[in-house]
């Protein structure tokens, strides 16, 4: 790592986060308190067993782990409570514009309702403006539902369409392709919401999702995305039609011997807007910061490599290409000084 690559200099990097899973950012404390309040019985009752509970080497082991504690999630307080905990850290993090996954269906399906959730969520992003973060929300499909689970959400979230800018896919990957849900990214694009979607690593289909969200579907970013590298055609697409690559370094370290970082060079080598992200803090102990500073650390990263991944991060994002101007000259302006 060049001696420029310090702690410091990639926590005050003006960053975008464009792949964090709210109900991910429940941190132990929080759910505790939670879990107490609403007289749920979570099975712990102290940071630490929580921690211990924490127990996971594919996405399979940590979606397990994962839905059950979003049981303490009942009121619209408490999801504003998650989303103002999550945008203070992301403050301290210097992320100045955030994108945010909320999953619907992992709450609808527990009776809480739709209204709830993102009313909370939303309230939450509103008030982040007073800590310098321009977040937005990204309604997410869980792809391990049925497409007639997701064609009911699409439908439902039609009358807070003024509150979340994009849709997702998310949870278990394993034969649930990209494909099985056509005909909702069609609608979601037609009704002029940006798409994403998860390809998560070294999955059984893994080049075979990525083929379909970047030749049928359209998906503008990939969340994670990182097996591309495996074939030389759709690199060259990805490249020439500036898809994202929302990489998360610490998370892709539970499920993986690496964090996939010969793999972000090799897609920087490529031109290809990779960037790096959070995905599950709470669970995969870090935030924003932490992920960039594991990656350039154990991959000996240049301080123009990182200014290149959180360049990337504000040009995939989904805003303006005035606010993306803005943004890239806070970047160069912060560096100056930081180099001066
Ligand atoms: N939900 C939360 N994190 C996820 C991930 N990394 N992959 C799929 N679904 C998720
Ligand atoms: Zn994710």
């Amino acid at each position: 790592m060049s001696v420029n690559v310090t702690r410091e200099f990639i926590n005050g990097l003006p960053k975008a986060e464009l792949h964090v899973h709210i109900e991910g950012t429940l941190e132990p404390d929080l759910k505790l308190k939670l879990a107490q309040k609403n007289q749920i019985d979570i099975g712990q009752k102290t940071i630490e067993e929580v921690r211990a509970s924490y127990q996971f080497d594919d996405l399979a082991s940590f979606l397990a782990v994962y839905y059950p504690a979003m049981n303490v999630l009942q009121t619209e307080d408490d999801f504003y409570e998650l989303a103002m905990a999550y945008l203070r850290r992301a403050s301290e993090n210097n992320v100045r514009h955030a994108e945010i996954f909320f999953d619907p269906q992992a709450h609808t399906s527990r009776g809480i309702s739709f209204a709830t959730v993102i009313n909370g969520l939303y309230r939450a992003t509103v008030d982040a403006r007073a800590l310098n973060v321009d977040a937005r929300l990204i309604m997410c499909f869980l792809r391990d539902y049925s497409r007639d689970s997701a064609r009911k959400t699409l439908l439902e979230s039609s009358a807070f369409r003024d509150k979340f800018i994009g849709v997702g896919l998310d949870s278990d990957e394993h034969n649930n392709p990209p494909m099985k849900f056509f005909n909702q990214f069609t609608q979601a694009s037609a009704d002029g919401l940006h798409v994403t979607a998860h390809a998560d690593i070294d999955q059984k289909d893994s080049i075979e999702h990525i083929r379909e969200l970047l030749e049928v579907i359209g998906s503008e970013r990939i969340d994670h995305g990182t097996n591309v590298v495996e074939d030389p055609d759709l690199i060259e697409f990805a490249a020439k039609n500036k898809i994202g690559f929302t990489s998360c370094p610490l998370s892709n370290s539970f499920v993986s011997p690496e964090m996939k970082g010969k793999e972000v060079l090799e897609l920087l080598d490529n031109g290809v807007k990779v960037s790096i992200h959070s995905d599950d803090p709470a669970y995969f102990g870090g935030y924003i910061s932490d992920n960039y500073y594991a990656l350039a650390k154990n991959f000996n990263f240049s301080q123009e490599q990182v200014v290149t991944l959180a360049k990337n991060s504000f040009e995939t994002s989904w805003i303006s290409k005035e606010q993306k101007a803005l943004y890239l000259k806070e970047i160069d302006d912060y560096v100056n000084q930081f180099n001066a």
